[in-house]
């Protein structure tokens, strides 16, 4: 049984099939909407979320299936002291498929290995969040029409951000990615991940200022400070504006320029820049319906027959 962890659980090659996928789902979505009737997905959200939780819950209603789970622990039995193990062998008997998001890193990992449907993460601590690089992957391959060749800045909190880490972990393995990470040396992206790009000779840079780099880029995925995953208050409060995304700040920007964020947006990217037609960020949510559709399908083995190469 498949599992979907980390970006780096699919290849390039069924990646690349699923966005396919997903366009199609774009184009004919009456094509794929009693696929999974009878069928139901468990969201199992032990930590906040609008997009995700609702995205994954539209993906398999759209598909004609059904679903149930929790949008929070503190309703679960997880209050009461019951461990991840324990309530994803019990879920496996009320569901065909799980998304997980845990605040503790491995969380979903765990789950994988005591379930008996496959479990999607959603989003563990300052680790992973696949589904969200999927979404990320298929935006700008949609707008773009390639993945290859694109300058890419990442800007915020890079050390927390676990969308961060799965974008550059699934980005690194196409043609000509340059990434430049822009974040306070507080927030810098983990030397993991520094160590994973050198060790591949891929080109990368690390910058304080925004300003500095805006000009070179392709693609600007803008982060919020994560304040959930700070220590102390002083600092998330010292970290939080760090960055203020604005229409002056984008003048020596592209033209072509994508602006993405995974959203949820708290002040880095000023209200004046939704307009702008470089901003993308919620045209991201509708894709992230789209790919989380074609996942539905990927793991369920229901795949019409001219996507399973
Ligand atoms: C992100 C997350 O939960 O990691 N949100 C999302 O899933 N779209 C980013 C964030 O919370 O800042």
């Amino acid at each position: 049984m498949k599992h979907l962890m980390n970006p780096l659980d699919l290849s390039v090659e069924e990646m690349d099939r699923m966005f396919d996928l997903a366009g199609d789902i774009e184009r004919n979505p009456e094509k794929y909407s009693h696929i999974c009737d009878g069928k139901r997905i468990a969201t199992l959200f032990y930590e906040p979320s609008t997009r995700t939780r609702l995205s994954f819950e539209s993906a398999m209603l759209n598909l004609g299936g059904q679903v149930i789970g929790f949008p929070d622990g503190g309703v679960s039995s997880a209050a009461k002291g019951e461990s991840v193990a324990d309530t994803i062998r019990v879920v496996s008997c009320f569901a065909d498929i799980c998304a997980m998001r845990h605040p503790k890193e491995g969380a979903p990992y765990v789950a994988a290995e005591f379930s008996k449907i496959p479990v999607i993460n959603a989003g563990d601590g300052g680790h992973q969040h696949p589904t969200q690089t999927l979404t990320d992957l298929l935006t700008i391959r949609s707008l773009q029409g390639r993945l290859d060749n694109f300058t890419v800045g990442i800007c915020g909190d890079l050390k927390f951000g676990r969308t961060t880490h799965s974008l550059v972990n699934a980005l690194a393995r196409y043609k000509g990615i340059r990434f430049i990470f822009i974040s306070p040396p507080e927030l810098r992206i983990p030397d993991y991940i520094t160590e994973m790009l050198s060790s591949k000779d891929i080109e990368f840079s690390e910058v304080i200022k925004l300003e500095d780099s805006i000009a070179d880029l392709d693609v600007l995925y803008m982060t919020r400070v994560q304040r959930e995953r700070f220590f102390n208050e002083d600092d998330y409060v010292r970290l939080k504006d760090f960055y203020v995304l604005t229409q002056e700040k984008l003048r020596n920007a592209k033209e072509s320029m994508l602006i993405l964020h995974p959203l949820p947006r708290v002040n880095e990217i000023s209200v004046d820049v939704d307009s702008d037609p470089r901003a993308a960020y919620f045209k991201q949510v509708q894709y992230g319906v789209y790919v989380r559709m074609a996942l539905i399908l990927t793991l369920l083995g229901l795949v019409p027959e001219e996507y399973n190469a």
